[in-house]
């Protein structure tokens, strides 16, 4: 049994907008509470589509860090880390690529998709091919269960549950399983581990499930084992081999989508965002000159918020109170569009203001994320040690 842990991955885009914090950000600063998390920058993967333009790479990085902490990441709480700062991941890429059939990469729906969307450049690469797989190295060296994704990359995690299960399969039963095992239940101690045997018998032998239950109860509360070990008695137990890899589950929040300025998906591309560190005036300049219902021609035009992108920014800034003022009001031509926007205007700056000084500390002072930066990735090496030790074993490349 493996510890539960959270992983997760942007690739860097630059300074943070609206969109990535009601997205994913809000979500993340939330989680960093309840479970151990890791929070990576995808800076390999950002050359899957970008190896003829790296130019940008670098200041993306530092940018997106920044609006990660200003935002509320906090690194007492998370690991924060750089991807090619843990080779780690590559190591067990690599491995993990002998035993990957290619149509599973070829199937994954991103693949073509993608190929398809991109046109301005050849991705008809071997590291384009394998982004799904490096994104389960990714996962699967820090033995994470738990990956909160937006809908578009569940079909990722579910390929990485798949290698992780074919890599099980393949390396989990040890020739020398049973007697690894039982050198394992040993170390237990005497008495724990005849109770143990005692009950795997039970189980086995007459489908016991409260045997097991005990079973698992007695192995639950014995500090005694290395975690491969662990592994090992817990497989013994109920006949599987050793889960050398963890599959990790998708965690799906539902989070609250901000559209863009437009009322098209807030994206940097479609130039239609406000980002974390826009300036005051910046933000009220662009929500003031925000399109509206294209129906409201004049004041006197009735509206409807259904088809105005202002009102998907009610929908997260606004209270009940405040929704029916705009929706009435609105409908009746009641209130001017400018007017709508108002409450709009307050508290987005007013959630933006803390963030802008903070960010602005960070842009100070750049040792300071420097150093985050740093100790994060001494984390993460060393758990992403770990894993890769016991693959190493696994795959017969144990020896030193
Ligand atoms: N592919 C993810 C995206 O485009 C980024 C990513 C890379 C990731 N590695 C990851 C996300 C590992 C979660 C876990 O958004
Ligand atoms: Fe949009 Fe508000 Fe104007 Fe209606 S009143 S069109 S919701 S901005």
């Amino acid at each position: 049994m493996y510890p539960d842990r959270v992983l997760s991955g942007m690739r860097p885009t630059g300074a943070m907008h609206l969109g990535h914090f009601h997205g994913v950000l809000k979500n993340w600063i939330k989680i960093q509470h309840e479970h151990e998390c890791l929070f990576m920058v995808a800076d390999w993967h950002a050359l899957t589509t970008h190896y003829d333009h790296p130019q940008n790479i670098e200041a993306y990085v530092w940018d997106m860090v920044i609006d990660w902490l200003a935002a509320g990441i906090d690194p007492n709480q998370a690991t924060l880390f750089i991807q090619s700062r843990v080779p780690e991941h590559a190591e067990l890429h690599l491995l993990l690529s002998m035993m990957t059939p290619l149509g599973w990469l070829e199937r994954v729906p991103t693949y073509k998709e993608q190929q398809e969307k991109i046109s301005d450049r050849d991705l008809s690469t071997y590291g384009f091919l394998g982004y799904p797989l490096l994104q389960a190295a990714d996962i699967l060296i820090y033995r994470a269960n738990r990956v909160p994704v937006g809908e578009d990359q569940v079909p990722h995690i579910e390929f990485t549950r798949e290698i992780a299960r074919r890599f099980n399969h393949l390396y989990g039963r040890e020739p020398d399983f049973e007697e690894k095992a039982l050198g394992a239940v040993k170390k237990l101690g005497s008495k724990k581990a005849r109770l143990y045997l005692e009950l795997r018998t039970r189980y086995n032998e007459q489908g016991d499930d409260g045997a097991l239950e005990a079973a698992r109860a007695l192995l639950g509360e014995s500090q005694s084992l290395t975690v491969v070990d662990r592994e090992r008695v817990f497989g013994y137990l109920e006949g599987s081999g050793k889960m050398i890899l963890v599959e990790p589950q998708a965690m799906l929040t539902e989070t609250s989508r901000l559209l863009g300025l437009d009322g098209q998906k807030m994206s940097k591309s479609y130039n239609n965002t406000i980002d974390l560190r826009d300036e005051e005036a910046t933000i009220i300049k662009k929500i003031r000159t925000m399109p509206t219902d294209p129906a409201r021609v004049r004041r006197t035009d009735p509206g409807e918020p259904s088809r105005c992108p202002v009102y998907s920014f009610h929908q997260i800034y606004s209270d009940a109170k405040t929704r029916d003022w705009v929706q009435q009001g609105c409908r009746s031509a009641g209130i001017g569009c400018l007017e709508c926007k108002q409450p709009v205007v307050e508290r987005v700056l007013d959630e933006l203001r803390p963030m802008r000084a903070k960010a602005q500390a960070y842009l100070d002072d750049p040792t300071l994320v420097r150093n985050v930066i740093a100790d994060g990735c001494e984390r993460a090496r060393k758990l992403a040690g770990d894993t890769l030790r016991d693959v190493r074993e696994s795959v017969g490349l144990g020896y030193s």
